[in-house]
């Protein structure tokens, strides 16, 4: 079974996301769905036949710190996946690897299956080991038995929302290098997403990828024809 994460970033109005939600109840996949709109729209999504998660957490456990949503806050929603170390956080908004590391744990504390995001920039594809091996030690160190639920997505940044996608050779070589690290340095498996620019016309070759186990889908995923095109590939 793959995991299909929409990520709507900050995208749809209540009415636009209204009729989303209508049309998604309507959904059957054998593979897991799950969607990570805007924090006002997250009660809106039953998920009856998909899962809900959020784009972002509190590292704070509650009390004054306004404008934030805590993961205990999440949960008692229903909430049980949380998108952590988006590369828009960590660039746009300067999220450190110490933040980041924060929420991982205080997602996994409160039963939310953080979706740990890892990549590289453009300019630096020549040293991506080192880039993600820090990203991800950062990320899985002093973590508990708990870090065998941590799921990764990698996201090379030069590939989101810019319609370049890295070979399925190079996909392949990155996610079975980071499930062999996680292996070797924290002994557990560990699922992998591939997130960048995937849409309906990419999917049918993106999923002979041996190594992953999903997608984190932005752009695409707002619509909701091309959407259900890649539900609809990814069941055959
Ligand atoms: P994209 O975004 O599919 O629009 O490239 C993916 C993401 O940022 O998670």
């Amino acid at each position: 079974m793959k995991l299909i994460v929409s990520n709507h970033k900050m995208n749809l109005t209540k009415d636009e996301i209204l009729s989303y939600i209508k049309e998604i109840s309507e959904i059957k996949s054998s593979n897991k769905l799950i969607f990570c709109p805007s924090y006002p729209y997250l009660s809106f999504f039953d998920g009856k036949n998909y899962f809900v998660g959020s784009q972002n957490v509190s590292d704070q456990k509650m009390g004054a710190y306004t404008g934030e949503v805590s993961a205990s806050q999440l949960r008692s929603l229903g909430i049980q996946y949380a998108i952590i170390g988006h590369s828009e956080r960590r660039n746009i908004l300067n999220e450190s690897f110490e933040l980041i590391h924060k929420k991982v744990k205080i997602c996994l504390e409160n039963n939310i299956i953080p979706i740990l995001c890892i990549g590289e920039k453009k300019e630096e594809i020549n040293q991506k080991e080192e880039i993600l091996t820090a990203e991800l030690k950062s990320a899985f160190d002093d973590i508990g038995d708990d870090r065998k639920n941590i799921v990764i997505a990698y996201e090379p940044i030069w590939s989101i929302g810019t319609g370049l996608v890295p070979t399925k050779e190079e996909i392949e070589e990155t996610l079975s290098w980071i499930k062999k690290y996680i292996k070797d340095n924290y002994q557990v498996d560990c699922k992998t997403l591939y997130g960048g620019s995937v849409n309906e016309e990419n999917i049918s070759n993106l999923k002979e990828i041996q190594s992953i186990d999903g997608y984190l889908i932005g752009g695409a995923s707002l619509k909701l024809n091309k959407l259900k095109q890649m539900i609809d590939i990814l069941e055959v």
